[in-house]
């Protein structure tokens, strides 16, 4: 299809960016990106939380012209939304990283990159510019930790966030029953997958099977079997207070703890971590089954944090009113995972800027729809009187 505006009138939102992600994956790329964990049960949670927040417009207010732009940690990011770290992620397609991080550094919106991506700090800094985030799994061996800080930070990124939400492993049974191993083996099943995709077949071929790069240096030989065993070794179970403090010493930049979903612990990586914030997130739905849904916790979170730390969030984002929402519910910043990466796996190169342009349009007319202006305005929401709540 010929150019962005073409593109945008066949798939004018994420479901359709999902459905034709969907169609070019194999199998087993689709449900790794896809799934929650055992019976999706907090997965589909999230998306009906959202969409039970009703609003309730103004109207009478003249011509609207929304501002998207809005500030967090000191920066101003033109866009109020960015894309959540996700790891594994040439599995889904090859330079996602890349793709991504290009179009948050021309929109000027935080790209967030896995210290389990598929690209390193410094292939990614080099396009990112000043818009990047680095996530940390934390690493049981502190030179290793101290040098992979000292990666992203000379890479550019200014903004640390430490996932918090993986103790141990979660259920991956719809990956598994796809055919998924770690590390991802060239199997009949999935040369039959790879087949029946040849745009994904042909775009991996061209860059190899995806590795974890970021790692290769700190396991034996560079291998992925190496690095999946590291991996299981070096980052399973390492967090508790006193490393998330160690880690408040080393780095010198904002700081935020992401996966909070008690207050107790929203309180505590606040008052006595000395984190600037913390993300509200159940992974996507993808760790606990049992987990209520994020966007509920949000209120309560922002309740017994107040003004003391900035509130981060993501899980179940996949529009502009989605954004909006979470806005309203007391975030100072919204994620969003599988919306970014199905945008790549539908349309590769250009499904970074596709994406990015239907979350701008869709903020733009349901502000002007609500009868709010800015994201400031969206935060007072509730006390203006703008929830419907019957
Ligand atoms: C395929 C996949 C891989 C992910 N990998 C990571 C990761 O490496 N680090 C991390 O902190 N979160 C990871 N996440 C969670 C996301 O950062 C984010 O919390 C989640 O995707 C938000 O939900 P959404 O996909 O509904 O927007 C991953 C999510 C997905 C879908």
């Amino acid at each position: 299809m010929s150019n962005l505006a073409e593109r945008l009138k066949h798939y004018p939102a994420v479901v359709d960016l999902q459905k034709r992600a969907k169609k070019r994956l194999p199998r087993v790329a689709w449900e790794y990106l896809d799934m929650g964990t055992d019976n999706d049960r907090t997965l589909d949670l999230n998306r009906d939380a959202l969409d039970r927040i009703k609003f309730l417009p103004k109207f009478m207010l003249g011509n609207i012209q929304p501002d998207l732009s809005t500030s967090v940690f000191g920066r101003e990011y033109k866009l109020p939304f960015g894309v959540a770290p996700v790891g594994l992620t040439g599995l889904m397609w090859p330079r996602v990283e890349l793709i991504l991080a290009q179009s948050a550094a021309k929109y000027q919106y935080p790209y967030t990159l896995s210290m389990v991506a598929t690209q390193t700090p410094e292939a990614v800094g080099a396009v990112v510019g000043d818009m990047g985030w680095f996530q940390l799994y934390p690493p049981r061996n502190p030179l290793m930790r101290s040098d992979v800080l000292r990666r992203a930070k000379e890479s550019g990124f200014h903004t640390l966030v430490v996932t918090a939400d993986i103790p141990a492993p979660s259920g991956r049974q719809r990956s598994v029953r796809a055919g998924l191993t770690m590390p991802p083996k060239i199997t009949p099943r999935f040369v039959w997958q790879g087949m029946i995709n040849p745009a994904w077949t042909i775009a991996t071929l061209r860059e190899g099977l995806p590795s974890l790069r970021t790692l290769e240096k700190y396991s034996a030989d560079g291998s992925m079997k190496e690095i999946s065993n590291f991996v299981a070794q070096e980052l399973g179970g390492t967090l508790d207070w006193d490393y998330l403090k160690e880690v408040r010493d080393i780095w010198d930049g904002p700081l935020v703890i992401k996966g909070i979903m008690h207050p107790d612990d929203a309180a505590k990586c606040v008052d006595e971590v000395g984190a600037d914030g913390v993300q509200v997130s159940n992974h996507g739905g993808r760790q606990l089954d049992g987990a209520p849904a994020a966007i509920d916790m949000l209120p309560i979170i922002k309740e017994r944090i107040g003004d003391r730390a900035t509130i981060t969030f993501d899980s179940g984002v996949r529009t502009g009113l989605d954004v909006i929402r979470a806005y309203a519910m007391g975030a100072d910043f919204v994620f969003a995972g599988r919306a970014f990466i199905s945008a790549v796996g539908a349309f590769g190169d250009e499904g970074g800027d596709h994406v990015t342009e239907i979350l701008k349009s869709e903020m733009k007319n349901d502000m002007a729809n609500i009868g709010v202006g800015s994201i400031e305005e969206i935060k007072t929401m509730r006390e203006n009187g703008f929830f419907f709540e019957p």
